[in-house]
């Protein structure tokens, strides 16, 4: 395999991989505007990877006006062909605690007026990919092997409702979210996920709970109890991704 094919999008608290040795930054203009910043070949556990943080390296970018196009457009130009997408999230069902770890296998996209797609012009025919699996079968099963090699829990399933934020969500739209079916929320895993899928990318999402969703735990969330779970979680991320890329191409 060749050892750049896999590339982190890093969420909330992961701007950087302390893990990484970084060889070069890679400025990429795309079609579609600017990425969130410069990509960033590294070594991580002996195998090249690239490395882009979501909301840019300052964390200045919220969820609603990240550039997913031009981000993914970059991660497919450079020649990458996996993309670990991670996220923190809040926890919908009652099992789910700050600090878990899940690997969901569905999505439900409750975001509006973002760019989400590459396909509106110049085309020779309308495409419509399929989207019945949103993950890569085969990269969800890389990141649990890679949760069991590091000797962590984690739940291998979910259903990741995507809001539109930048807001936290009230009380009764958790529970609407619950009655469909949607065990964790967050406000970036769409429409990235189908943007790689469009341009047939191997795509899995990492989700690190920070906080119990609206109404699920005990008053409002705290954004200093956030803050302190994501730099757990993102720990534990961490430690993941470190036993995930020796498991490429096994
Ligand atoms: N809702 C939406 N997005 C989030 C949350 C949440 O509770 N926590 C982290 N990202």
């Amino acid at each position: 395999m060749d050892m750049t094919e896999l590339a982190i999008i890093g969420g909330t608290g992961l701007t950087t991989l302390k893990n990484l040795d970084i060889i070069k930054r890679e400025v990429v203009h795309t079609p579609f505007g600017e990425p969130s910043g410069p990509l960033t070949h590294g070594v991580l556990s002996g195998k090249e990877v690239v490395f882009l943080a979501r909301h840019g390296y300052g964390h200045t970018i919220p969820p609603h006006k990240i550039n997913y196009r031009a981000n993914i457009w970059a991660l497919h130009h450079t020649g990458v062909k996996q993309v670990i997408a991670v996220a923190a999230v809040g926890g919908i069902s009652d099992d789910l605690e700050p600090g878990s770890l899940v690997i969901p296998d569905q999505i439900v996209d409750y975001t509006s007026a973002r760019d989400n797609t590459f396909f509106e012009d110049g085309l020779s025919h309308v495409t419509h990919v399929d989207f019945t699996q949103p993950y890569s079968e085969e990269l969800r099963q890389l990141l649990i092997r890679g949760c069991q090699a590091a000797n962590l829990d984690f739940v291998d399933h979910g259903t990741y409702a995507t809001t539109q934020g930048p807001r936290l969500e009230t009380a009764a739209e958790i529970d609407r979210l619950a009655r469909d079916g949607c065990t964790v929320v967050g406000m970036t895993g769409m429409p990235e996920a189908a943007l790689a899928r469009e341009l047939d990318l191997h795509y899995a999402a990492f989700a690190v709970v920070v906080n119990k969703a609206a109404g699920r735990g005990t008053g409002p969330i705290s954004m200093h109890d956030i803050e302190l779970s994501v730099k757990q979680g993102m720990d534990k991320v961490r430690d993941v991704l470190e036993h995930v890329v020796p498991l490429l191409g096994t």
